[in-house]
This record gives C-alpha cells, structure tokens and sequence, in this order.
C-alpha cells in the first residue's frame, strides 16, 4: 500500500517509519524544511526506543521524506494526518493545523483515496474533515474519511504500534474499513510476527494483533475516553495515596492488593507527582469541552485535574516539611522529563515542581539522561544548573529529590549519594525506592503515600515535620497513633 503520513511529530514519524516496517511504500511529510532535511540527512529529532533503527533500515527504500503534502498526496492510496491538536485558550483543541492540512489534501486528490485521522481529536472530526475535503474542491466520490486513533506511550511508541492491545478502525464506508484492514494485515493476521529481524517485545508471547471495527464517532469516542480513563486511574490512586500517608498505611502495597483484581488491574497504579505530557492534561480538558458541547457536565473529569495539580503543591509541602524553608536551599533534581525513557518536557510535572521551588528561592540543580538539551532549549531563562549525572548533581546539595522514573534513577549507589549530600534527605516524587534501602545508607526517605523512612539514629531528628495544615499532611514519621474506641 502507497502511504502518506502527513506531519512527522512523535506520533507521525513512528507511525511513517512504523508502516514501512510492516511493508508500505511511506512518504512522511512535514512542513518545517529544517526537520525534513535533517531526516534526510539521517538525524533523529526525538528520543524513540527502535526509531533511528527503523529509519536507518527503511529510509530512502520504503520511506521518504518531503515537505509537499499535494506530492505526497497524489504518490498515496491512503493519508493519514498526524499534525498537532494543541490546546485552546478555552481548554477545546484547536483544530486549525488539521484544517490547513485538509485544505491542502483536497486540491491535490485526484484519484480514489482514505484520509485518515490519527491525531487525537474530539468526536465528530471526521464528519468535519469530510465537509472541509468538499468545501475545498475534492470530489465527493474520489474519497473517503476514517479514523484510526493511535495509542502510542512516548518511550515504547514503536513496540505500541508493532504490538498493540488493539487496532481501532473506524469507518462509515466498506472501501475505508477495507482500505485499513489491509493496512494493518500484516499486525491483525500475524505475519509481521514470523519475519527474521522484527523488532523485539519483550513481556507477552504476540501472535496477532486484535482489530476493533466501529463507526468513526464511536473511534474518535475511544480515543479520548481511553486517555480520561488512564488519567482518572492516576488521579484515583494519588488520592488514595494521600489517605495511604495520613493513616500509615503504604501506597505500593495497597496497589498490590488493588491491582491483584483483575477487573482492575495494576497498570498505571503508580502513585507520583502527577500525570503530564502532551497527551493527559491536554485530553482529558479536551474531553470535557467535548461533553460541555454535548450539554453533559462531566465534573469527574474536573476532580481528575483537581486532584492532579494538587499533588504537585502537596510535593512540594513536603520538601518544605523535610528542610524548612527553602529560599537559599540548594537541591538536586533527578529528572526533568515529564517520565522516563523519553525526552518530552511537555507538561512536566518535574518542570513544574522546579519552577515552583526557583520562586521559593531554592537553587536547582539538575539531571536528565535525556532531557537537558531540550529544557535549555525551551526554558532559557530558568536558572537551572544542568549536572553530567545523577552524583554530579547530588554533590553539595542539601536534599536529593526525584521528579522522574527513570530506570537509571531506580538503582543509584546510595552509600555514594549519602556521602555527597550536605544533609541525608532524599525526598522521591515517583516512589523509586522501599524505605529500608534508604534508611541503610544512613538517608532519611520521603516518598508518596507511604511514612517516612528514618534511619534509626536519626529517629530524634525528624519528630515534628509536617506542616501545612491546609494540605493536611500528617506528620507521617511518627508511628501512627493506636486507635482508641
Ligand atoms: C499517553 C497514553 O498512555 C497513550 O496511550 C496515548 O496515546 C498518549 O498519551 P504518554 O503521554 O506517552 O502516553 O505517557 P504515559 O506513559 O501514559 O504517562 C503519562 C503520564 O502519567 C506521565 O507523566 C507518567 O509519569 C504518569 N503516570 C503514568 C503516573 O503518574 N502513574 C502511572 O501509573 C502511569
């Protein structure tokens, strides 16, 4: 199949080099001739596991690059549209690239084709889509709309798209339905799988992809309420975090017990800071502008967002509990990625939280394996001391705090931290550690919904921290107190 994959952001170009990997002939295209000449000169503008790999086998075979959408168009069977969907002033997305895009789509189609939407985009797109396509010169019976949500996590994009949970295809015409399905053949019937050099997924054995068939209200539908979904999850599970912390109870094993019930499950039962990213905040505001419209006050979704900047002023009262005040502190912060495995600073809670502690006076300096480069390049005017690794940044400092999982931050020699620290607090936004494996290396350990971790000589020291009153933050290094009837 001849595939035009229109706008080669994280979702467009894993897509673009994702299908050529499966077989289809795939022009990527993009408006920013900088970005196009670097993939043509073979530079990789995002941190993907498995993506400069991907593009180094098929680039300049399977895969080409160029900055004409009507060339790329009439060279295509299918196009799919990957631009951004950012958000409005009023919390909607703004649809205007994708707008553009079709404007430019429709006075190049000249024979049969399926214009498909893969970028995250409220219910009711396609019918949209299909008017502007009309409105702007395209016959109405040389195409057709589809929507083909993607599910892609940035960090494992490409094995999300190899090995995805499902494939939604939705469509309103049997040419779109067939048109797609024969796209992802290779995925839905499993050939993909017994190739020599697919690439690796490690985790379940994968003999076929599953296709979901709907209409393309009810694909557009999905998307969205998969993305509130995960992010209420995140939200529930803070929640719970926070009542975790106040009774003496831990958050991690609570989960455990959650998550053993397989009507729930224990993914993205992670207590933290807070979801970020492109995706999440974005999203779920999106989805309930979606319901406002449809006359449907969705107030759950408010509470999801509540509860998720709240976590981040709650993290931050914590600092405040651990060290008092904070204006001259100086702190070092692991991570800035808004998670791991990736170098997307996009709503980072772990930019958030630095920016907050800057204004309180604090010094920062931090470490990122990934993201340095691109907070410099977004955030120049932030005072920001960037560190070569994670003990670089811990030397000197007077607490350690962790913002994101990242694995290398999950095994960190803690004799070597404690010995670079100026005072022994490690303070973990992501719960990377169990008390005892701080509190052996002589560092006092606040983490998320789970009591402090003291090390035992040092039980005098923190008997009285908490503190803000407003927030309700136990003074969870004490033992929980007996209950009396
Ligand atoms: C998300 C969706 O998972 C993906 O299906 C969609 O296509 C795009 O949006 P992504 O934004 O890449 O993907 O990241 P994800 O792994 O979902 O994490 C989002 C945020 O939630 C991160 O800030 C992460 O740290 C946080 N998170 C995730 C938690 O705090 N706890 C968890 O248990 C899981």
């Amino acid at each position: 199949m001849r595939i035009a994959v229109i706008g080669s952001g994280y979702v467009g170009l894993v897509s673009a080099a994702c299908f050529a990997e499966i077989g289809h002939d795939v022009i990527s295209v993009d408006n920013d001739a900088n970005k196009i000449s670097a993939l043509e000169r073979g530079e990789v503008p995002i941190h993907e596991r498995f993506l400069a790999e991907l593009l180094q086998r098929h680039h300049g075979f399977r895969l080409r690059f160029s900055t004409s959408v009507a060339h790329a168009v009439k060279a295509s069977d299918a196009i799919f549209i990957t631009v951004g969907t950012p958000q409005s002033a009023t919390g909607e997305a703004d649809l205007s690239f994708v707008e553009a895009v079709a404007q430019e789509i429709a006075s190049a189609i000249c024979t049969r084709k399926v214009v498909i939407e893969k970028s995250t985009v409220p219910v009711r797109t396609c019918e949209f889509l299909r008017k502007s396509l009309l409105f702007n010169g395209a016959k109405s019976e040389l195409f057709s709309v589809a929507s083909n949500p993607e599910f892609l996590r940035e960090g494992t994009a490409v094995t999300d798209f190899l090995y995805p949970d499902r494939i939604v295809i939705g469509a309103d015409d049997e040419f779109s339905t067939s048109m797609l399905r024969q796209i992802y053949a290779p995925l839905a019937s499993g050939s993909y799988y017994s190739c020599a050099d697919t690439i690796p997924f490690s985790g379940r054995a994968f003999t076929k992809a599953r296709a979901i068939i709907t209409n393309a209200k009810s694909a557009e539908l999905i998307k969205h309420a998969s993305n509130a979904f995960l992010a209420m999850k995140i939200s529930f599970i803070n929640a719970v975090a926070n009542i975790s912390e106040s009774v003496g109870a831990d958050i991690t094993e609570v989960c455990e017990g959650i998550g053993a019930d397989s009507r729930i499950g224990p993914r993205f039962l992670n207590a933290g800071i807070g979801y970020g990213g492109s995706c999440f905040p974005k999203d779920v505001q999106a989805f309930q502008a979606v319901a406002n419209q449809c006359g449907y006050d969705f107030a759950l979704l408010t509470e999801v967002m509540r509860i998720n900047t709240d976590q981040q002023k709650r993290f931050l009262a914590k600092i405040r509990s651990a060290l008092w005040t904070l204006r001259g502190k100086k702190l070092a912060v692991l991570g800035l990625a808004f998670k791991g495995d990736t170098d997307d600073i996009r709503e980072s809670p772990a930019i958030a939280v630095i920016q907050a502690l800057l204004k309180e006076g604090a010094h920062v300096r931090a470490y990122d394996p990934a993201a340095i480069a691109r907070t410099r390049h977004m955030h120049p005017q932030t005072a920001i001391e960037y560190a070569d690794d994670a003990y670089d940044a811990a030397t000197g400092c007077d607490a350690l705090l962790i913002l994101t999982e990242w694995n290398e931050f999950a095994k960190l020699d803690l004799g070597r931290i404690r010995s670079l620290l100026k005072y022994p607090v490690v303070i973990d936004g992501r719960n990377l550690y169990e008390n005892n494996q701080m509190t052996e290396a002589g560092l006092i350990y606040y983490s998320i919904g789970r009591s402090v971790g003291v090390p035992a000589k040092m039980l005098p020291i923190v008997n009285n921290t908490n503190l803000d009153p407003q927030l309700h933050i136990p003074d969870s290094t004490r033992e929980a107190a007996p209950v009396s009837y």
